[in-house]
């Protein structure tokens, strides 16, 4: 059965998920890289990066994925669908190598870039976005890729079945929160946390099956 997951999704201990405002030059705005320097110094990112704990959580994010679902405001910045030529952030070819699902409000017609990734603009509800994402996963897992947003409204929707969620020790005071209207979201799931020694604590919540 084709599950639905989520994979390093950073936040600080009050809950962003991004800080603001988003721009070109700041895609995580006053956040800069801070939610995800955990990732980074991982050898899933940087070869000559560690292989602990992180590594083990980070490296999870790809196999066994067919397709992702993402945001508008993760695939670019304020006023994105204003630029016919923007392809999003990641060069030519992106790390990706599924299709990609875009949710929003702009669509245009799918952009096939290399390395197998093309991306769809979507606008449906997230059952939807989740029916059409499966069809071309090929039996395979689909990721939620976020931002907060999208995060927010697949676990509304208790459509979510796995997801790993870390928490880094910043405070951010202000940006995009993922818990918003979500109390109680827990209870649907087995919670299991892992306290690294680079300090962020990884979560993992998987959907109980009775
Ligand atoms: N912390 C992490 O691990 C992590 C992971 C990924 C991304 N991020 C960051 O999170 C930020 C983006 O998060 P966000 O919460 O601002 O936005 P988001 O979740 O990326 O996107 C939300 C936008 O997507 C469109 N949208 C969402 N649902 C839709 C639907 N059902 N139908 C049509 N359109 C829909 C709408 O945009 P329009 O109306 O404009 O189309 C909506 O404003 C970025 O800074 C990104 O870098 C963080």
């Amino acid at each position: 059965m084709s599950r639905t997951r989520i994979h390093n999704f950073s936040i600080s201990l009050d809950g962003f998920a991004t800080g603001e405002p988003q721009s070109l030059e700041a895609p995580f705005g006053h956040a800069g890289q801070r939610l995800h320097t955990w990732m980074m110094r991982t050898q899933s990112w940087d070869p000559d990066g560690s292989d602990g704990v992180d590594n083990a959580y980070a490296e999870r994010h790809g196999p066994g994925i067919g397709a992702e679902i993402m945001g508008a405001n993760k695939f670019g910045p304020p006023g994105w669908h204003e630029d016919p030529d923007w392809k999003g952030w990641w060069g030519p070819n992106p790390p990706f190598h599924t299709p990609v699902f875009v949710l929003t409000h702009h669509t245009r017609p799918p952009l096939e870039m290399e390395g197998g990734n093309v991306f769809h603009f979507l606008e449906a509800s997230p059952a939807e976005a989740l029916e059409t994402a499966r069809a071309a996963a090929d039996g395979k897992d689909v990721r939620i890729g976020g931002g907060a947003t999208v995060v927010r409204d697949f676990l509304a929707a208790g459509l979510v079945d796995h997801m790993h969620l870390v928490q880094v020790p910043i405070v951010l005071g202000r940006g995009v929160r993922l818990w918003d209207g979500l109390e109680g979201v827990e209870e649907a799931f087995d919670v299991e946390t892992v306290a690294s020694p680079s300090g962020v604590t990884h979560f993992t919540f998987t959907r109980k099956t009775s």
